[in-house]
């Protein structure tokens, strides 16, 4: 009886291990790669932040590029080969933040393509409304 329900319970978890593997090796590689810049979150703190977050970065890119392949290869572009002609983020970041470093060497093409369909598929999350852009409408009085 025991070991039945011991089988059982190891099943279930490698099944679910190997699901959520799937699903979250891209996530794994952004909190790895990218989220010591990126925060995932709405920062608490802006005096400590480096990069603007996640959420704010998707927005911008989501404005330009709408269309999720051309979002993709545009950022594995970026990532690769950052330049202030090509970046799509508001003027007064890159002049806060800086240019991104390059990433190459710290991330691969296949691995960026992973990553940024991640980012692609579930940023910004919903009914996040950003700050810039004038985009508080309906929001206080
Ligand atoms: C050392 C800090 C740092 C790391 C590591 C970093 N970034 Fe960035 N990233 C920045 C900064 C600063 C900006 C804003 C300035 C700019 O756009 O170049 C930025 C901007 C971006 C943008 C917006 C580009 C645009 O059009 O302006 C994307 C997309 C992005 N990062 C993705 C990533 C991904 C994915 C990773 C991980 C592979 C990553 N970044 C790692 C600092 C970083």
């Amino acid at each position: 009886m025991r070991l039945k329900k011991t089988i059982l319970t190891l099943g279930s978890l490698v099944a679910l291990s190997s699901f959520m593997q799937a699903a979250d090796s891209a996530e794994v590689l952004f909190d790895v790669k990218c989220a010591m810049c990126h925060s995932k979150t709405r920062p608490a703190d802006m005096s400590v932040v480096v990069a603007p977050a996640l959420m704010g970065v998707m927005r911008h890119i989501k404005m330009t590029y709408p269309n999720k392949e051309d979002a993709v290869k545009f950022m594995v572009d970026y990532i690769l080969e950052p330049s202030k002609e090509k970046a799509v983020c508001m003027p007064q970041k890159l002049e806060r933040f800086g240019l991104m470093p390059s990433q190459k060497g710290n991330v691969t093409q296949t691995e960026l393509e992973k990553i940024t369909s991640w980012m692609f598929d579930n940023f910004p999350p919903e009914g996040f409304r950003g700050m810039g852009h004038g985009n508080r409408k309906g929001q206080g009085k």
